[in-house]
């Protein structure tokens, strides 16, 4: 019953959201060239890659998508694919940089994770976030999710960037694997020597925190999340619950035009949130992409 109400909740809140007047001005809306689109490419692929099977921990073949990044260097992986999504660390000699990726979830799993009445606004531990403020909250599911594996990828990232002398580390991640990379994004850095430089691209990434969490991502991160067309999980959980996506969204309209949408939740028709005002007018296929020339999932 609870995950009705909720359900019916989202819808109504997204349509409160887009009815409401925007008080301040807004950057405008500037469109990618095409080069500009083609340097997600690599970062897109290692996004698609983490829904591949891990051989052992070591030795892992993730096929098509690490072909299409040759060079590639594994360096660990984990998760199981069930009840923990699988994940990698390596070194790309050509990006120069430590990358981390973890697995989505197919569109039908992900959404009873931001529609159904289970999850809630959760302080950070702070254990694994040592000096995060108490007014950061995130989705309990996603926070539970990352701290599965968080010392795991720690160090694994630990041993990629001494093995390969490196200060860079890009974390990439789709759909649940967006969300627990957004927060790995938060977690690394306050583990890891300062001066380490860090960059995350997400793909189909749904709002994991509050205001608070927002605004912590646009001070210390550098992030970039990709939204396609009228995928309808980035914009979920709604706003009325508390939830609000950090800056750094590039909004896919179709094949050709992608469009960069500055601020929080920017309401354009360009952007996710004015594409898909209610989740009735989403499209759970665009979730998977395609994302340049990447369909998320292991074979693309
Ligand atoms: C360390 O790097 C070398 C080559 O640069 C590689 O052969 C070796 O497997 C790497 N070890 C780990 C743990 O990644
Ligand atoms: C993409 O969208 C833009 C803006 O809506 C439009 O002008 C253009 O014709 C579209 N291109 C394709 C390939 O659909």
């Amino acid at each position: 019953m609870s995950s009705i109400f909720l359900f019916v909740a989202v819808l109504l809140g997204a349509s409160a959201v887009q009815a409401s007047p925007i008080h301040f001005a807004r950057q405008s809306i500037t469109t990618l060239t095409a080069s500009q689109i083609s340097t997600f490419t690599p970062y897109t692929f290692f996004a698609s890659a983490g829904y591949c099977t891990p051989a052992t921990t070591l030795a892992w073949d993730c096929g098509a998508n690490c072909q299409a990044n040759p060079g590639f260097m594994p360096v660990a992986s984990g998760g199981n694919g069930d009840s923990v999504q699988f994940w990698f660390v390596g070194y790309d000699p050509t990006l120069n940089t430590v990358i981390v990726s973890h697995q989505g979830t197919v569109p039908t799993e992900i959404l009873p994770l931001v529609t159904d009445g289970d999850f809630f606004l959760s302080n950070l531990d702070s254990t694994l976030f040592p000096g995060i403020s108490s007014d950061i909250q995130v989705h309990s599911g996603f926070k539970d999710a990352q701290a599965s594996t968080a010392t795991d990828v720690l160090a694994a990232v630990q041993s990629a960037m001494s093995n390969h002398s490196a200060n860079s580390v890009t974390l990439v991640g789709h759909s649940l694997g967006a969300a627990i990379t957004l927060l790995d994004s938060v977690y690394l850095p306050l583990h890891l020597p300062a001066g380490t430089q860090f960059k995350t691209v997400g793909y189909g990434l749904p709002r994991v925190g509050n205001q608070a969490f927002a605004n912590y991502v646009d001070a210390n991160l550098q992030l970039t999340h990709v939204t396609n067309e009228k995928d309808p999980i980035p914009t979920l959980p709604g706003m009325f619950l508390g939830f609000v996506h950090p800056s750094g969204e590039d909004h896919i309209e179709n094949s050709t035009q992608w469009d960069a949408c500055p601020g929080q939740d920017n309401p354009s028709t360009l952007c996710s949130v004015g594409a898909v005002p209610t989740v009735l007018e989403g499209d759970l296929t665009n979730h998977d992409g395609p994302y340049g020339p990447v369909t998320m999932g292991c074979s693309s």
